[in-house]
This record gives structure tokens, C-alpha cells and sequence, in this order.
């Protein structure tokens, strides 16, 4: 057989165009499929409930993040889970220092720079468990020059994003709800080092893990404006 003309007419649409392009929680996916709703149940929750979760708990979102597809059949990903107070508060304590670094440095003034940390802090040590996604080189292929050096280790981050909505996902699904944060992004040594983790861990992404605290929904999600952001070619 051989391959289509990239110039031939475009193909004949398989569904008609729906006006919500996405089901909403309401709706079912094809045969029924529980994923849709899933990935609309998603929010990001910063408040929670005072109730420990449970270390398997964690350990079966774990599990569901690493079912995520990676470069080379790698798993080039590793996560602490963090549940005890002492633990949460020297990530917050490691990751606020450098922040308040970089603040003080862009010349914010010194009341928001504590605002900011301190809400930081807060926000970190109020979440009942931790996830830091952190990226090895394990099973990446290396190679001799920057630019794909780069690119290798682009492919890995994207990874680590698949995961870490994986496990998101399955957070939802186990009850739960989570919050990413970006703050390892910026420092991932000073995380690593607040949780004396492997030297070979270099932390790039954070969850906040536990039951939603319904006292504070979150705000109603935009609709997608697919139209600015999609092109059929
Ligand atoms: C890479 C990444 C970094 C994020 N960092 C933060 C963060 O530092 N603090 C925070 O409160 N939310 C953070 N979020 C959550 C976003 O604010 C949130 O996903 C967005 O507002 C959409 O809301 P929703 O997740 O409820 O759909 C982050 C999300 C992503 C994907």
C-alpha cells in the first residue's frame, strides 16, 4: 500500500463536530469510558481535609505514574513521598530559602517577599503528603553534544509531565485531590538536599496529595477556546 499524498484532499470527518469537544463529567467517552470524566474530575485542590493518606495509597499512584510512556522504554523517574511534618517542612524550609534569594534579588519588597515564602510554606506543610517527581538519567541514551544532550533530557521532563498526570488521574480516582507546584523547577538542588535525597535525584515536580477539603471548591474551569488553540491541517 502505498502512503497518502501529504497534499490530497483532507479525509472525510469520522464523527461529527461536536459543539463541547470534550465530555464534561456528565458525559461518557466511547462504550462508556470512565477516562474523560476522569480527566474532567481533575482540579487542582490547595485546601485539605485534616486525614492522613496512606502510604500504599501513595504507593498505587506511584504505580500508576510509572505506567506512563517514556523515551526508550526508560524509566528515567524516581519520587519521594513525603508525609511526615518534619520532612514537608524541610522541603518547604530548603525550596523557600532559594526562592526568597531570587526574590530579594529581583528587588520585590522585603513584607511580599515573606508573604510569598511564608504562603509557600504554608501551602506545602498544609497538604497531608508530598510527591517530588524527580528525574534520573537512568536508561536515557547520552550523547556527545549540548544540543541533544538537551533534547534527551527534554524527552525525560516530558515523561516525567506524562507520569505526573498519570498520577493525578489516579488520584481522582482514589478519591483524592492534588495540586502541582513548579517550585522544584527552580531548585532542584536545594530540594534534593532539604530531603537528603540520592544525588542521582534531580527533583523537577511537586504534588500536594490529599482529601479535598469541600469548603473550598475550586473556581469554575474556563471553557476550552479549541478554536485559538487547534489547527486541522
Ligand atoms: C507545570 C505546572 C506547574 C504548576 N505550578 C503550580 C504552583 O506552583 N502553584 C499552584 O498553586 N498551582 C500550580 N499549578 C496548577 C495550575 O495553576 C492549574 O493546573 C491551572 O490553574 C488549571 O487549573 P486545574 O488544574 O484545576 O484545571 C501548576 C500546574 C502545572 C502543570
Amino acid at each position: 500500500m502505498s502512503a497518502p499524498d501529504p497534499s490530497g484532499p483532507a479525509p472525510p470527518e469520522t464523527a461529527p463536530a461536536a459543539a463541547t469537544p470534550f465530555p464534561g463529567p456528565a458525559a461518557g467517552g466511547p462504550a462508556g469510558s470512565t477516562v474523560p470524566r476522569l480527566i474532567a474530575a481533575r482540579r487542582s485542590i490547595r485546601a485539605f481535609a485534616d486525614r492522613p493518606v496512606a502510604p500504599e495509597v501513595l504507593d498505587s499512584l506511584v504505580e500508576a505514574a510509572c505506567l506512563a510512556p517514556a523515551p526508550h522504554h526508560s524509566r528515567p523517574w524516581r519520587f519521594a513521598l513525603v508525609r511526615r511534618p518534619g520532612a514537608k517542612l524541610a522541603l518547604a524550609r530548603g525550596m523557600g530559602r532559594r526562592w526568597r534569594h531570587d526574590l530579594e534579588g529581583d528587588g520585590v519588597p522585603a513584607d511580599r517577599v515573606d508573604a510569598l515564602v511564608g504562603a509557600s510554606e504554608r501551602l506545602l506543610t498544609g497538604a497531608p503528603a508530598l510527591v517530588l517527581g524527580c528525574l534520573t538519567a537512568d536508561g536515557l541514551d547520552v550523547y556527545p553534544d549540548a544540543a541533544r544532550r538537551r533534547a534527551e533530557e527534554g524527552l525525560a521532563l516530558l515523561s516525567l509531565g506524562a507520569a505526573f498526570e498519570n498520577l493525578m488521574l489516579a488520584a481522582v480516582d482514589a478519591g483524592l485531590g492534588s495540586c502541582w507546584v513548579a517550585a522544584p523547577m527552580f531548585c532542584p538542588d536545594e530540594a534534593r538536599d532539604a530531603l537528603d535525597l540520592p544525588g542521582d535525584w534531580s527533583p523537577r515536580a511537586l504534588a500536594l496529595i490529599g482529601h479535598p477539603n469541600t469548603d473550598h471548591p475550586p473556581r469554575e474551569r474556563p471553557p476550552v477556546p479549541l478554536g485559538e488553540l487547534r489547527l486541522h491541517l
